[in-house]
């Protein structure tokens, strides 16, 4: 979607994915800069240890606690590159959630699932954005204490569990990666939770494009979304910081509706 809008602006500007392992991370961060990037995205297992990598954080990165996005920024004084840390994932769920399932989270109930990076921005940014109530369920459990209490603190208006709910809800959310894989079980325990019991389901992961939480939630009525918007809107907010210049949406989501339906390129 990167190559897309490039193009369309016409700027000589390329997006390339390297594999980096986590241990070479700060290298490969350090390789970027002396090779003049402009820019990087962090993903999975990364975007929480990058916190400690760049010389400075963007109040986004701050509130939502990991980076995403990093931009090389030339100090003025010296002529040398400076990773500034943003993150563009918290303010791409709302929106999509907003957009895609035509959800109000003011007042809304939501069963959120999984408490690792994705599911921490989530439920940040579901509580900033004034649900009601928020369940934060995960596997290991004191994983989503941590977060719950992080809430509490910040934001004291939402009522958090984190065990499941005993009444129905707007939204379950799927934040665990449960689904990448052909052979993952549902990341929701339906003899705990039944998705009778929502209206709406959506899940971060897009591809394949249906998971078994998905055809589920489907079947049984809801309205479902999967995560291609989330990945539409963090990576038109990262163009615009590393450009300046307005993403060009249609042709991003465009590129990236015929990418995620092509096969999966070989890790
Ligand atoms: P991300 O940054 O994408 O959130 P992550 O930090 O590795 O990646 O988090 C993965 C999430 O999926 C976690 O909530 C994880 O649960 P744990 O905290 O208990 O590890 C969840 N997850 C992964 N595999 C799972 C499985 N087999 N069953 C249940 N939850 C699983």
């Amino acid at each position: 979607m990167h190559n897309a809008a490039f193009a369309a602006l016409g700027l000589n500007w390329r997006y390339l994915a390297f594999e980096v392992n986590p241990k070479n991370l700060r290298a490969a961060i350090e390789g970027a800069k002396a090779m003049n990037f402009a820019g990087i995205n962090l993903t999975v297992p990364h975007k929480l240890l990058a916190l400690e990598m760049v010389d400075e954080l963007d109040i986004s990165a701050k509130v939502w606690g990991a980076v995403n996005t990093i931009k090389f920024v030339q100090s003025p004084k010296s002529k040398v590159q400076s990773p500034i840390g943003f993150n563009t994932d918290a303010d791409a769920i709302a929106q999509s959630l907003r957009e895609d399932l035509k959800i109000k989270l003011r007042g809304a109930k939501v069963l959120l699932l999984g408490a690792g990076g994705a599911g921490k921005t989530a439920a940040l940014k579901l509580a900033a954005e004034n649900v009601a109530e928020l369940f934060l369920v995960n596997r290991t459990k004191s994983k989503a204490e941590a977060i719950a209490a992080e809430i509490k603190k910040q934001f004291p208006s939402v009522t958090i569990s984190t065990d499941f709910p005993e009444s129905n809800v707007d939204l379950i959310l799927n934040a665990t990666s449960l689904g990448l894989n052909p052979g993952d079980p549902s990341p929701l325990d339906e003899s705990q939770f039944s998705l009778k019991q929502t209206r709406a389901v959506y899940d971060m992961i897009y591809r394949p494009a249906e998971t078994k939480l998905l055809a589920a939630a489907k079947k049984s009525g809801c309205k479902t979304a999967n995560g291609l918007g989330m990945l539409l809107h963090q990576g038109a907010k990262a163009f615009e910081i590393w450009t300046g210049k307005p993403a060009p949406l249609d042709v991003m989501r465009k590129a990236l509706e015929s990418a995620v339906q092509s096969p999966k390129p070989k890790a």
